[in-house]
């Protein structure tokens, strides 16, 4: 049996913190214990001007690189979930490859699921890897939703900041990723969306990120618990074997209901939402890299990643690390 196992994992965070107080100095119409109360979020990374999800992913994945101990040239699949590409094309993760100096090697391609998008990547990239076809991956999530947020908005600009994580994703005769699950519904798109394009070298449509947030919360809550019941029961596991549980980070609200849903104690779950806001399909490797640095998650140890977001999209993926 060929198992996808995590062998390194890397994060990057642009800039210094940007706190609910340094946005009302900015103008924004909001304070900080209305954000708190509602969301949990005390501070978010924004990315300069100039700088690319590229360039977040890029740093991501050399501390993941360092951390697996691989060779660049012995990675052959690169999987970059992002939203807020550096182009409409090339993807985002051959100029990712390009910029790790990696040269006609395997497979680099983009996925596009919004904040479930690493549990996306992770679920295809792990399905590269069981099927003998590739024996090491680069799975990114990187983004720059500040690019894309209305400023004027104080109901959506507060809640997300830019940032990426990575993993090695490599091949093994030890158990790694045990289970996974993704979803989707795209007759909830209207709910979360960037309903704009470019065309004839203008913006069409609507260029800023719009959501209807209550809408949202109650999808969330909803699939997450699902999702997250469908990979343990794949796997045959109960709740209580689950050492950690690593959602999505986008209201610390959403996080609480998810693990009351499953009986998982607040003390197993990893939260970054306070300090990172919600950085789309970046918040899952960020969080992941957190814990497995400040030594938190240990090998061996089994964990619930999971995800929802605009599409509507929706993952999980169950792992021995
Ligand atoms: O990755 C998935 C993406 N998104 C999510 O998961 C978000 C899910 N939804 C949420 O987290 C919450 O719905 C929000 C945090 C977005 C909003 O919280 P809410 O409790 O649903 O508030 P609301 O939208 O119903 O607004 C309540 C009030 C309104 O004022 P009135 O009409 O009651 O006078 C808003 O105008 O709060 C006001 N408000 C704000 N006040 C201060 C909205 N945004 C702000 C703000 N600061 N930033």
């Amino acid at each position: 049996m060929i198992y996808a196992l995590i062998a390194g994992t890397g994060s990057y965070l642009p800039g210094q913190p940007v706190s609910n107080s340094d946005l009302v100095a900015r103008g924004i119409d909001t304070s900080d214990e209305w954000v708190v109360e509602r969301t949990g979020i005390r501070a978010r990374h924004l990315a300069e001007a100039g700088t690319t999800a590229s360039d977040l992913a890029h740093q991501a994945s050399l501390r993941a690189i360092e951390a697996a101990g691989v060779a660049v040239d012995e990675i052959d699949l690169i999987i970059v979930a992002t939203s807020t590409p550096d182009f409409i094309f090339p993807s985002t993760a051959t100029l990712l490859q390009s910029k790790l100096g990696i040269r006609n090697s395997g497979a680099a391609f983009d996925v596009q699921a919004v904040c479930s998008g690493f549990a996306y990547a992770l679920s295809i990239a792990e399905k590269f890897i069981r099927s003998g076809s590739h024996s090491k991956a680069l799975v990114v999530g990187a983004e720059i939703f500040s690019r894309i947020l209305d400023w004027s908005d104080r109901g959506t600009c507060v809640l997300f900041g830019d940032g990426a994580g990575a993993v090695i994703l490599e091949a093994s005769d030890k158990p790694g990723i045990l289970a996974s699950a993704i979803h989707a519904d795209g007759s909830y798109n209207p709910i979360l969306c960037v309903p704009g394009s470019v065309a004839g070298g203008a913006v069409t449509g609507d260029p800023f990120l719009r959501m209807d947030g209550q809408a949202v919360f109650k999808f969330a809550v909803k699939v997450l618990g699902e999702v997250a019941g469908e990979v343990l029961g794949q796997a045959g596991i109960s709740a209580a074997e689950v050492n950690w549980l690593i959602p999505h980070q986008a209201n610390i609200r959403i996080i609480q209901a998810t693990a009351k849903r499953l009986g998982i104690p607040m003390e197993q779950v990893v939260t970054t939402v306070a300090e990172h806001g919600n950085t789309s399909a970046a918040s899952i490797p960020l969080a992941l890299d957190l814990a497995i640095r400040d030594g938190r998650v240990r090998r061996g140890d089994k964990i619930v990643l999971e995800g929802v977001g605009g599409g509507f999209t929706w993952g999980a993926v169950l792992l021995e690390y």
